[in-house]
């Protein structure tokens, strides 16, 4: 039975152990708010990892060469990997997978607002896993040394094929500049349409992020999104100049360097009230992706009590 005095004991050696870069495990006690916190971020981290295959499934028949589906095949199947290891990291703090769907297919887990855009071309199959992977990898980099061990864990798989799906997506983007004027009005059109979306991932400013303290506190987060969502812009706008296309933000500028020489830009700020209403169910592509996941969760309903009563068996 926890008492006050013993709870203030636990709540100093959880303290210690986030002070010493301790990683905090499934076992250990935590104060339910940090709980809490880990459930909410790492379920619709994993909710993210899987509606995201849905627009760049859609391409899968319509790739332009086997080269190309079999490289778009192989980053879909990573992500529906990414999203098995979170729901497991997300299970070890006491709450099922089917709890987390639920929730999910109640509309009372978010997952990211980028996937709630259409992908039209495919071009756009390459502004996602350049900018949409791109900002991924900037966040789940930093997420490694989260402090929730099952949590830094995932991210350390993870991080190990996100450059892979940033560089495939270049590539596409790369190819179709080198290619007619058609398609370099395509890979421009995509990142016009990309850009900003990939700048929501990082969530609102850090002054408008109710999240951010706790999660800088407990070390759950170790850089705000502000920060990342800098390291981010200051990284891909070479990459955008280096193919010949132009970020759809009139006053980009230079302002500095920063201390790897790198260029430091000047942009205009996100539209908040576009972030906001998609994050709150309003953008184009909302509907449709929760109900695909709701279809395709009752359809595969058969696969896991196959595989449910396999365990069951031969785990006798
Ligand atoms: N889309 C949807 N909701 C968002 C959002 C976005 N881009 N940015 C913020 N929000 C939500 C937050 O979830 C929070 O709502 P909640 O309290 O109901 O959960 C609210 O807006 C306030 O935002 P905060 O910044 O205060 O919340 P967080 O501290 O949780 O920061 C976050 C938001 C930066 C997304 C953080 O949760 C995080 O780093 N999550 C882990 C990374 C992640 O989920 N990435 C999603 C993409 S995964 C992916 O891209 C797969 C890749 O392979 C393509």
């Amino acid at each position: 039975m926890e008492t006050l005095e013993n709870t203030e004991e636990l709540l100093k050696v959880f303290e210690a152990k986030i002070d010493a870069e301790i990683k905090i495990e499934p076992r250990d006690w935590m104060p339910g708010d940090y709980r809490k916190h880990l459930i909410r971020q790492i379920s619709q981290h994993a909710h993210s990892e899987v509606i995201g295959m849905q627009p760049e499934g859609n391409w899968i028949s319509r790739a332009p060469s086997l080269r190309s589906k079999k490289i778009l095949l192989a980053k879909i199947q990573d992500e529906g990997g990414h999203g098995l290891y979170l729901y497991s990291a997300a299970e070890t703090l006491g709450v099922s997978r089917d709890e987390y769907i639920q929730w999910l297919h109640a509309g009372k887990a978010k997952y990211a607002s980028v996937f709630n855009y259409p992908a039209l071309n495919w071009a756009d199959i390459g502004a996602i896993g350049w900018l949409v992977d791109g900002a991924a990898i900037t966040n789940q980099v930093s997420l490694q040394r989260t402090s929730y061990g099952p949590y830094s864990r995932a991210m350390i798989r993870i991080c190990k094929e996100e450059s892979f799906h940033q560089r495939q997506g270049y590539e596409i983007m790369w190819k179709m500049m080198e290619g007619t004027k058609d398609q370099q009005r395509m890979a421009q059109d995509a990142i016009n349409r990309w850009w900003w979306p990939a700048l929501m991932m990082f969530g609102p400013h850090d002054s408008d992020s109710p999240r951010t303290s706790n999660a800088m506190k407990w070390k759950i987060k170790r850089e705000t999104n502000d920060r990342l969502r800098e390291k981010f812009i200051n990284k891909t706008i070479p990459q955008a100049e280096l193919i010949g296309l132009k970020v759809p933000d009139p006053n980009i500028k230079v302002i500095g360097k920063d201390q790897m020489g790198e260029n430091i830009y000047e942009h205009s700020d996100i539209n908040w009230d576009e972030f906001w209403s998609v994050v709150n169910g309003n953008g184009p592509c909302n509907e449709q992706r929760l109900n695909h996941h709701i279809r395709a969760h009752e359809e595969g309903a058969w696969v896991r009590e196959c595989a449910q009563a396999y365990n069951a068996k031969t785990n006798q």
